[in-house]
């Protein structure tokens, strides 16, 4: 195995496995605003999702993981499926940790974590699986390191842009 096989197995193939996720997950902070997705509404007392999840966000995550989905797709005809089911799956997850934040008494934005990190990436591989093509354990593992580290990073860069309210 040369040093580029490695390169390719545990960092850039696995990256180019999550990039729609990733890409669903960031979009929604440059696009999102407008109306909530649960339009105020509340469940056993509590917002549902909150006003920061908003119909925009969501419909412009999907769309630019699709995109993304799209770009791979000649080199790596499985990621087409993989990708759209991923930027479907990440929302999911997004929208899953809101409404646990919210039922737990958790304002918008306040930060929850190993959840406000990693259930979007755990929705959508959940819904990847079907397809059957998986980066490497070591590839894995770089995944959640780099996730991470990735969330520690844009969110604090997307502070200073004045992208986001709060650098977490
Ligand atoms: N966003 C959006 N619509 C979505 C998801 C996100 O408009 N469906 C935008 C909002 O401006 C949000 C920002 O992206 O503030 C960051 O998203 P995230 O960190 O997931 O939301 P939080 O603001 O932390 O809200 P919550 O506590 O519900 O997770
Ligand atoms: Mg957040």
């Amino acid at each position: 195995m040369t040093l580029l096989d490695l390169l390719w197995s545990v960092i850039f193939y696995p990256i180019l496995y999550v990039l729609p996720a990733y890409v669903a997950n960031g979009a929604p902070v440059l696009f999102g605003a407008g109306r909530p997705i649960d339009r105020g509404k509340k469940f056993r007392g509590k917002p549902i999702l909150g006003k920061n999840k908003t119909v925009r966000g969501l419909v412009a995550g999907i769309a630019c993981g699709c995109i993304i989905a799209a770009v791979e797709f000649p080199f790596l005809n499985y990621m087409l499926a993989i990708g759209v089911l991923m930027s479907i799956g990440t929302q999911i997850g997004d929208l899953l940790g809101s409404f646990a934040k919210r039922q737990i008494g958790m304002g918008s934005g306040k930060s929850l974590p190993i959840a406000d990190q990693y259930l979007f990436l755990v929705f959508a591989v959940l819904l990847a699986v079907p397809f059957g093509h998986f980066p490497s354990l070591y590839g894995w593992l770089f995944i959640i390191v780099f996730t991470g580290l990735l969330h520690l990073f844009t969110n604090i860069g997307a502070y200073k842009l004045k992208l986001k309210k709060v650098p977490w």
